[in-house]
């Protein structure tokens, strides 16, 4: 009896101790605490359209998506000056340590050719397969969609990227949801900021963000894809959202790649 009790007292003492220095549970290993920057896991049976781009020795740099059975949109900051080469395009992996899924090979690179640095615009690029891939692919915004870029549009954000500003990349394929900002919201957090070539998104407190390797990778709304991720002041800082290349202006130079 006295020692049920002291049992007792001795786990409210533990709880309490630990309701006050464990605010955040301590992650471990394969915790799939928060990620992209505040994401959640996803999988790519669900995305089948999200692919990663890795190098030749198989190590993810950026993410891009299948928009036909052999071609991949992604950020021309990821392949500006790489060589098909040593570019490959990972399908299917949710885990970037497993062997899930295909691997394939890039046979061409075409980068907007107007493309300078990602902050100036024209952040896009068309990679080619060497094969096709079996798989569903993601039709881009067209011009008319207008109503796919309206402010507080909840957008899905999908990458392998860091999980914090400056912190290590996810094993593990993760995915969120950010609002579409204004575009006056956007030029005040980035005087750089054009609304013919980018779009933002995030969280005015922020929170919740692409990260450094998420980029190239897509921004989805309305089943389509409205944007590639480009850059950003930290990740998930408040006062600066996301920046993404905006398809819908590149629609018909990319589907001429295409
Ligand atoms: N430039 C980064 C990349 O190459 C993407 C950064 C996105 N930043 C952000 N705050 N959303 O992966």
């Amino acid at each position: 009896m006295a020692k049920t009790l002291h049992r007792l007292i001795l786990s409210v003492v533990v709880s309490a101790l630990a309701s006050i220095f464990m605010t955040a549970p301590a992650a471990t290993a394969d915790d799939v605490s928060p990620m992209i920057v505040g994401g959640t896991r996803a999988s790519t049976a669900t995305y089948p359209w999200v692919v990663y781009l890795a190098s030749s020795s198989g190590g993810q740099f950026c993410g891009g998506t299948l928009v036909k059975a052999n071609k991949v949109v992604t950020a021309a900051h990821c392949v500006s000056g790489r060589s098909p080469s040593n570019t490959r395009v990972v399908h299917g992996r949710d885990d970037k340590q497993s062997t899930a899924g295909t691997v394939v090979n890039v046979s061409r690179i075409w980068v907007h050719p107007s493309y300078r640095t990602a902050t100036s615009g024209y952040d896009v690029a068309v990679l080619t397969l060497a094969s096709n891939l079996n798989s569903a692919t993601l039709p881009l915004a067209t011009p008319a969609d207008t109503a796919l870029y309206q402010a507080g549009n909840s957008a899905l954000i999908l990458g392998w990227g860091t999980t914090s500003s400056g912190g290590s990349a996810s094993r593990y394929l993760l995915k969120a949801n950010v609002p579409l900002t204004s575009d006056a919201t956007c030029k005040t957090a980035y005087p750089q900021y054009s609304n013919t070539s980018m779009v933002c998104a995030g969280f005015p407190q922020g929170g919740v963000d692409t990260c450094q390797g998420d980029s190239g990778g897509p921004l989805v709304f309305g089943g389509k894809l409205i944007g590639d991720t480009s850059w950003g002041r930290g990740c998930a800082a408040a006062g600066y959202p996301g920046v993404y290349g905006r398809i819908a202006p590149y629609y018909s130079v990319i589907t001429a790649q295409l």
